[in-house]
C-alpha cells in the first residue's frame, strides 16, 4: 500500500504503523495505536529500528519504500536491523526482512536471542549479534549505541541512542498508546499526551520503577542526559522535549503522589454507591481531586491510571453471599500484579460497602488490598439501605480522611 515516510532529519524516518481500530491490549482500552518503526540511513548501511505486529507489515513496507524515494535511491536495501524488544507487536514481522534481506544483520540484547527463536520459529538457524550497554554500530556518519534496559519492560529491553542525532530510541518506555495522525509531542494536547504518557506507566511499567529510577540516574551518570535531543518510543508520539517525559517518569518511579483519591466500587441496589458519593463529598469539601471508577461499566485500565498518582483508594462493594462482588475480584488482582508499593509510597485504602446480614466483602477487601501492598486504614459497613445519618457519617469520613491525607 502506498503510505508516507515522516522525515525527523537528515537521513531519519519514521515508518511506523498506524493502527487506528485497535481496542484492547490484552486487557489494556485504547482507541488505537502506533507501533513506530524508524529508519536510518547511513553513508554506508541503512537501518530499521524494529518493526510491528504480524499482519500489518504493509504500511510498513510502502512508507520504507517511500523513505527510499525521499532519499533518492533505487534500490530499497536494509542492511541492519535493530531489535530493541522481543514482543510480537515490535518483531512480529521481522521474518519478512531477513527472508528479502538473507544477508542483514540483526542486532538485540542477549536476552533476546533467545526470546526472538522462540517467538519465531523460522529465525531458529538466523545468526544474530547480541549487544551489551555500551556496544556501537557504525552505518557511516551515524553511529548506534545500545543501552540495556531489562524489565522496561521486559528483560530483553534495550535502548538505542542516535549519536550524531542525538536520538534516543526508547522502544515501550516513554510510549503513549495513541493513534494520530501527528507523529510529534507538541502537535496534540499536552493534557492528552500526559494521560496516556501516565496510563502506560500505570499499565505497563508500575512494578519496574525501583529499575526505572536507577536507568535515569545511569543515564545521567553516563553524561546520555545533555545528548538526548529526541526520544523516539514504539508508541504513541515522539518527545521533542525529552525532559517532560523524563521529568514525569522520575515522579511515577518515586510515587510523588497529589492530594488525589481514587474511588473503585461496584454496587447491588444502590447503597454502596450512595456510601461512596457521600464520602466524595466529604473529600472535594476539603479540596481533594476524586475520580471516580464505577465497576458496572469502568475498566481496570483507566482504574490503575488515577490509582498511580492518588495517595488513596476508597474501595467499596455489596455483600454478595459473604464475599465481595465479582467485579472487585479483577480489580484487586490487577493491582497486587502491579505492586504500586514498589513505588516506594505506602498508598492507603479505606474499604467500605453495604450488607444484608452476615456481611464479608469489607473484611475480605481488607485482607486482599494488605496482600496487595495498601495500608488498610478504615472499613465502613452498614446494614442494607444506608439512612441520612449514616450518608452523613460517610461524608464525614471523607472529610476526616481528607485532613489526613493533606497532612502527609
Ligand atoms: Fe509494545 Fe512490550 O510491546
Amino acid at each position: 500500500m502506498k503510505a508516507d515516510a515522516i522525515k525527523i532529519t537528515e537521513g531519519v524516518y519514521w515508518v511506523g504503523i498506524l493502527d487506528w481500530d485497535l481496542r484492547d491490549y490484552h486487557g489494556y482500552t485504547l482507541e488505537g495505536t502506533t507501533y513506530n518503526c524508524y529508519l536510518v540511513f547511513g553513508k554506508e548501511k541503512t537501518a530499521l529500528i524494529d518493526n510491528t505486529y504480524p499482519g500489518t507489515s504493509p504500511q510498513l513496507w510502502g512508507r520504507i519504500y517511500d523513505a527510499f524515494k525521499q532519499e533518492g535511491k533505487e534500490e530499497v536495501k536494509i542492511d541492519v536491523i535493530i531489535q530493541n524488544h522481543i514482543e510480537i507487536d515490535h518483531s512480529g514481522c521481522i521474518t519478512e526482512f531477513t527472508n528479502k534481506f538473507p544477508d542483514l544483520k540483526l542486532y538485540c540484547s542477549t536476552k533476546a536471542v533467545a526470546g526472538l527463536k522462540n517467538h519465531l520459529p523460522a529465525l531458529a538457524d538466523f545468526e544474530m549479534n547480541p549487544v551489551k550497554t555500551g556496544d556501537t554500530v557504525d552505518l557511516g556518519g551515524k553511529t548506534f549505541t545500545f543501552l540495556e534496559a531489562p524489565m522496561l519492560h521486559w528483560p530483553d529491553s534495550m535502548f538505542t541512542l542516535l549519536g550524531e542525532d542525538g536520538i534516543l530510541f526508547s522502544n515501550d518506555a516513554f510510549s503513549q498508546h495513541i493513534c494520530s495522525s501527528y507523529r510529534y509531542d507538541n502537535e496534540i494536547s499536552e493534557d492528552f499526551l500526559l494521560q496516556h504518557a501516565q496510563k502506560f506507566y500505570a499499565n505497563l511499567v508500575t512494578p519496574s520503577s525501583p529499575l526505572v529510577l536507577r536507568k535515569l540516574d545511569e543515564v545521567v551518570n553516563l553524561g546520555l542526559l545533555e545528548q538526548i535531543k529526541m526520544i523516539a518510543p514504539s508508541h504513541g508520539q515522539i518527545w521533542t522535549d525529552p525532559l517532560k517525559i523524563i521529568n514525569k517518569y522520575q515522579d511515577w518511579a518515586s510515587g510523588k503522589c497529589k492530594d488525589k483519591v481514587t474511588f473503585i466500587y461496584d454496587t447491588m441496589h444502590y447503597s454502596t454507591k450512595k456510601m461512596a458519593h457521600a464520602m466524595i463529598e466529604g473529600l472535594i469539601s476539603e479540596g481533594i481531586e476524586v475520580k471516580a471508577y464505577f465497576l458496572h461499566t469502568d475498566g481496570r485500565s483507566d482504574v490503575v491510571t488515577d490509582v498511580l498518582d492518588s495517595k488513596a483508594i476508597f474501595v467499596g462493594s455489596p455483600t454478595m453471599m459473604n464475599n465481595p462482588f465479582p467485579s472487585l475480584g479483577d480489580i484487586i488482582y490487577y493491582l497486587t500484579s502491579l505492586s504500586f508499593k514498589k513505588t516506594g509510597y505506602q498508598k492507603k485504602a479505606i474499604v467500605f460497602g453495604s450488607k444484608g446480614w452476615g456481611g464479608g466483602a469489607t473484611k475480605k477487601l481488607t485482607t486482599d488490598l494488605e496482600g496487595a501492598g495498601f495500608e488498610v486504614i478504615g472499613q465502613h459497613d452498614l446494614t442494607f439501605i444506608p439512612t441520612a445519618d449514616d450518608l452523613d457519617k460517610c461524608y464525614d469520613i471523607g472529610k476526616e480522611i481528607a485532613k489526613q491525607l493533606k497532612n502527609e
